[in-house]
């Protein structure tokens, strides 16, 4: 019989993948670097005009009218969606704001309430996420009315301040300027473990003496924001939960009265929600039905919401007015003996006051039904760990301490990742820095011309520093900059101060020769500068890789100016937090070919990776670099690893022409391959190069691979000059922000 086109059972009617099915080139090759994630956030995925600002876009807003429009939406209560608890949703917003910054840590910068990664998974399905999916669906109308200029980002922090402001407290203000991503976060290292609430990231043992969490994650267990509040691994010990309290907010770097005045100031408010059998709670966001509009937890028990809210399986509130601002948590805590419960419904481990006339909480919907106080072992912590007790015990003493305490470190905690201070936009930003923005000095006084930098580079080039010196300085204080919480960088000259200057990456010794010659450079061009011009040495710093990377070029016959503006200033040691800054100090950087020790789980490769992409680099702007800085002979140590030239010092190309020169053969010199030799292949036996991981890469991986032909072409060591010179620059750059403004 003849078919009817169209209708062949066989053939073009059935499908069975598409674009992104599995299995995918990671499924075939885990073990291959991800060249691509420097690319995740490509500005194709961003539907805003290139040339749209967002930071002029919020400045432009009404502050107040928006603020009156949150406050309004805190009591006007949605009952057929998700009625607010005690007819207010200020604590949830508080607890979605908290959520939102509180993924921060400081050893990477990354997580954060910055670009509002909460609306992505695998953040917004974490457990610990749960029903924050709800207030940011209250706040849509809010969103939507302001468009483009109130990023959700900024929206959701201002949201926590104003859920604050209208419950009674008074916060030390708001910064606007978050700008949203566009693509999941599918990069973020959050821990090694692939089930809910693992916990293998600790080693040791929780009791004794060594116990220690692997970095750079900030958080106890998979998929939490900081730790479980019935302890590690449901212990509902507090001792051990306050020990794991204090390993955690350390890595956001509060300490202990900045983590006693956060937990007792946010549970001053609201409650946690065990109302139903879990059972009946649906999957998270990302898993749930196309239907739910990207909403999850939908909750088959009772009403689903109100009474039978389930989010944690905790029930109850810690205080008996949860919507206003008050002490009583801390006078609760510290009155009555607690005794462990266990929650019939949810199976929860809670505490409840063993004297039966304490005071007791209303029901959150449920007119003149009241339940028994309720504290959490995370929060018993706080009375039985001796530290944070005394910070209790002061804190009931001194009201107004604890006041400006949580005030103080809510901010911290809330704008810590959008780094300094002139980064903060509105009038709600307070006028002084504060430590953990690590403040600069504005510059006040005019700035080096045209003339002053040319005779300046001269006079540095006179000092007889080699290139490797000049440029291994420079890159030493410009490259600790990471977008990801906005520290770091040149500003300031913090790498002539402790810790940086001892760190071993930084070669010391060749670096204090640097800052001493430039120093003497400086103060004799300020002493001698008119009209109170001057310059500072952050700015003589990069000058002088400026000057080192100009005569390299030169030195292989390129004629080629490196940009410079100046306007840098330096730092005092009493504005700089030595200790946070310690958390800078790069445990592995490929771009110098430095490696603390061998990690187990990571390659160095992939701490190149992830270093490229604290500095925003692309894959092109990070072959070029490595490139760059190893024929300027820049290694941390001056050793020859991966400086694949007869001619170091000399700007070229010869790391790309050598490294894709196919004569050679590259061989392991250790078992764990990390370094290498290369040889002529069938000739004799000597070595011609050596290498290490973060040389080899540049052959390896396919996409590094492409870079490394392009630049080693026959047509490319101007072009690839060029290049270097541009991302040399942009490194140089990344932390002037207040010329970018
Ligand atoms: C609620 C745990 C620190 C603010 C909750 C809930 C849990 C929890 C389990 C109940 C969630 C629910 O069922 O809806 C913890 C732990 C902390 C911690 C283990 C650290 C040791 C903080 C901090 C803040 C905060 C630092 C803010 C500064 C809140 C607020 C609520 C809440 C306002 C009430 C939410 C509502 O009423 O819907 N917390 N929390 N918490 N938390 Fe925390």
């Amino acid at each position: 019989s003849v078919e009817t086109p169209g209708t062949c059972p066989f053939r073009g009617t059935r499908i069975g993948g598409a674009q992104g099915s599995k299995p995918t080139l990671q499924d075939w090759y885990p073990a291959r670097l991800r060249t691509e994630l420097l690319h995740l956030h490509s500005a194709e995925a961003n539907p805003q005009d290139p040339d749209f600002n967002y930071a002029e876009a919020f400045a432009k807003l009404d502050l107040d009218a928006i603020k009156a429009d949150i406050r309004a939406l805190m009591t006007d209560s949605q009952d057929n969606f998700w009625p607010a608890d005690y007819g207010h949703y200020g604590p949830q917003m508080i607890r979605m704001a908290w959520h939102a910054a509180g993924t921060y840590r400081i050893a990477d910068g990354r997580g954060g309430a910055a670009t509002a990664m909460q609306r992505f998974a695998p953040v917004s399905s974490w457990a610990d996420n749960g029903n924050t999916d709800k207030s940011r669906r209250l706040l849509w109308p809010i969103k939507q009315k302001y468009g483009a200029a109130l990023s959700w980002a900024d929206l959701m922090i201002l949201t926590g301040n104003v859920a604050l402001e209208s419950m009674g407290f008074e916060t030390v203000g708001f910064g606007g300027g978050r700008e949203d991503a566009w693509v999941a976060d599918d990069a973020t290292y959050w821990g090694p473990e692939t089930e809910i609430q693992g916990r293998d990231r600790w080693e040791g043992d929780p009791s004794g003496e060594h116990y220690d969490l692997e970095n750079p994650v900030g958080a106890s267990e998979m998929m939490l924001i900081y730790v479980n509040p019935e302890g590690p691994g449901g212990s509902a010990d507090p001792m051990e939960s306050a020990r794991e309290i204090r390993e955690t907010f350390a890595r956001m770097a509060m300490n202990d009265e900045e983590t006693v005045a956060l937990i007792a100031g946010g549970h001053a408010f609201g409650k946690s929600h065990g109302g139903s059998d879990p059972d009946g709670v649906g999957p998270a966001p990302e898993a749930a039905p196309i239907h739910a509009q990207s909403l999850g937890w939908m909750n088959s028990s009772g009403k689903g919401f109100a009474e039978h809210t389930m989010t944690n399986g905790i029930e109850g509130s810690w205080v008996s007015n949860p919507i206003k601002w008050d002490h009583e948590y801390l006078h609760s805590l510290m009155k009555y003996d607690w005794e462990l419960i266990v929650n019939e419904t949810t199976g929860a481990q809670q505490w409840k006051p063993k004297d039966p006339d304490a005071i007791k909480t209303p029901d959150a919907h449920r007119e003149g039904v009241e339940h028994p106080l309720m504290m959490m072992t995370s929060d018993i912590a706080l009375k039985q760990d001796p530290a944070y007790r005394k910070i209790v015990e002061k804190f009931i003493d001194q009201p107004e301490t604890f006041d400006k305490a949580f005030a103080e470190a809510w901010y911290k905690l809330t704008h810590r990742d959008m780094g300094p201070i002139n980064r903060l936009i509105g009038k709600e930003v307070p006028s002084e820095p504060r430590m953990f923005q690590d403040p600069i000095p504005d510059c006040d006084h005019p700035v080096i011309d045209d003339g002053d930098i040319a005779s300046l580079k001269s006079k540095i080039l006179e000092t007889g520093l080699g290139i490797d010196a000049l440029v291994g300085a420079a890159w030493a204080s410009a490259s600790t900059f990471r977008h990801s919480d906005n520290r770091g960088g040149a500003n300031g000259a913090r790498v002539r101060l402790a810790p940086q200057k001892d760190w071993e990456v930084n070669n010391p010794e060749s670096l204090y020769k640097v800052l001493s010659a430039l120093e003497g450079i400086q103060s004799e061009f300020n002493d001698s500068a008119s009209g109170g011009k001057r310059v500072s040495l952050a700015d003589l710093i990069v000058l002088a890789g400026c000057a080192a990377v100009e005569k390299a070029a030169r030195e292989g016959g390129i004629d080629i100016a490196v940009p410079f503006t100046p306007g840098r200033m330096d730092a005092s040691d009493e504005e700089t937090d030595a200790e946070s800054f310690e958390w800078l100090r790069p445990v592995a950087d490929g771009f110098r070919n430095y490696q603390l020790n061998k990690f187990s789980r990571v390659t160095p490769e992939q701490m190149l990776l992830d270093r490229a992409e604290l500095l925003t680099l692309s894959a092109p702007e990070l072959t070029a670099l490595v490139g760059g800085l190893r024929v300027l002979g820049a290694n941390w140590d001056g050793g020859s690893d991966g400086v694949l030239t007869d001619r170091p010092g000399t700007l070229s190309n010869d790391f790309f022409v050598n490294l894709t020169d196919f004569s050679l053969e590259w061989l392991p010199v250790d078992a764990d391959e990390q370094r290498f030799e290369a040889r002529k292949r069938g000739g004799d036996a000597a070595v011609v190069w050596t290498g290490t991981r973060a040389d080899l890469i540049f052959g390896h991986n396919a996409q590094l691979r492409q870079v490394t032909e392009f630049y080693a072409g026959s047509d490319a060591n101007e072009k690839f000059v060029r290049d270097f010179v541009a991302a040399w620059n942009k490194v140089m750059m990344l932390d002037r922000f207040d010329v970018k403004h």
